[in-house]
């Protein structure tokens, strides 16, 4: 039951066109949160946004590439511009493509690691004086692909493998500050990211077999509580976890 649990919260979501994040973004729109979401996709957010507003709840869209550290900076002034106060930052905004390990060029890398860690960061580094004066905390969406070695993705698995030690290494140094920071690592979700994935010419299919998830995929909003609890007042005990929710994937 987590209605009216984020009542006079206010929840910074990125991702929010889609997938992942537009499922946390109702789900902490259900319990009452005012809303700031951030996407790269005008069109998609401002539909995640309309579908919050329509029922007389409150979002902003803020249209944000965040692989811009300026543009991550902006996003955070913003949205406690708007509302006045930040109680939670999520990072759901992530960027995926399969390659070969061969074929990633430079650009492609430094695109990869700007979306999944630089991002993140900056905006970790800008919300934190206003979550700490909330007493509030952080949720960085990881992935299984950081605790497995995952062919095809060398950039993505490593740059998800980056952001977990980046929650970990930020939580300690917030050890004694008011603030909570934690990350998830799911598995497969049905979402855009999968849905049509481009696979280069001559991948190794058994190889990528080995990541499907013996019990199916999830759906977003099977994660969102899950989101909600780390980023309120239930998630109390965390700080500084990953936590792994991929239906078996990493068991073995
Ligand atoms: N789908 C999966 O199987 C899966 C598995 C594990 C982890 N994840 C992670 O979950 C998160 C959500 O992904 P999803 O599955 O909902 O995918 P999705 O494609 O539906 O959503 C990703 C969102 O991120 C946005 N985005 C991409 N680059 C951006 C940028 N530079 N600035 C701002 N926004 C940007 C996209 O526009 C999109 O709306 C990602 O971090 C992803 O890595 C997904």
């Amino acid at each position: 039951m987590t209605t009216g649990e984020f009542d006079g919260k206010v929840v910074v979501v990125t991702g929010a066109a889609s997938g992942l994040g537009r499922a946390t973004a109702l789900a902490f729109a259900a319990a009452g949160a005012r809303l700031a979401l951030a996407d790269i996709d005008e069109a998609g957010l401002a539909a995640t946004a309309a579908t919050v507003t329509g029922p007389g709840g409150e979002a902003v869209p803020i249209v944000t590439d965040i692989a811009d550290a300026d543009s991550c900076a902006s996003l955070i002034s913003q949205a406690h511009a708007r509302f006045g106060r930040i109680d939670a930052l999520c990072n759901v905004a992530g960027a995926f493509r399969f390659d070969h390990a061969a074929s990633i060029t430079p650009d492609v890398w430094d695109r990869i690691f700007a979306v999944n860690v630089r991002g993140p960061f900056f905006l970790c580094q800008a919300a934190l004086p206003h979550l700490t004066e909330s007493s509030g905390a952080i949720v960085n969406v990881a992935s299984a692909s950081a605790f497995l070695g995952h062919a095809f993705l060398t950039h993505y698995a490593a740059s998800k493998a980056a952001l977990v030690n980046l929650t970990k290494s930020l939580a300690m140094e917030y050890m004694h500050a008011p603030v909570r920071i934690n990350a998830i690592a799911p598995g497969g979700i049905n979402t855009a990211m999968t849905a049509t994935p481009s696979v280069p010419e001559g991948i190794d299919f058994q190889l990528l077999a080995r990541y499907s998830p013996l019990r199916g995929s999830a759906e977003p909003e099977d994660l969102t509580d899950l989101i909600l609890m780390l980023a309120g007042p239930r998630g109390k005990p965390f700080h500084g976890a990953c936590l792994n929710v991929d239906r078996g994937i990493t068991a073995g």
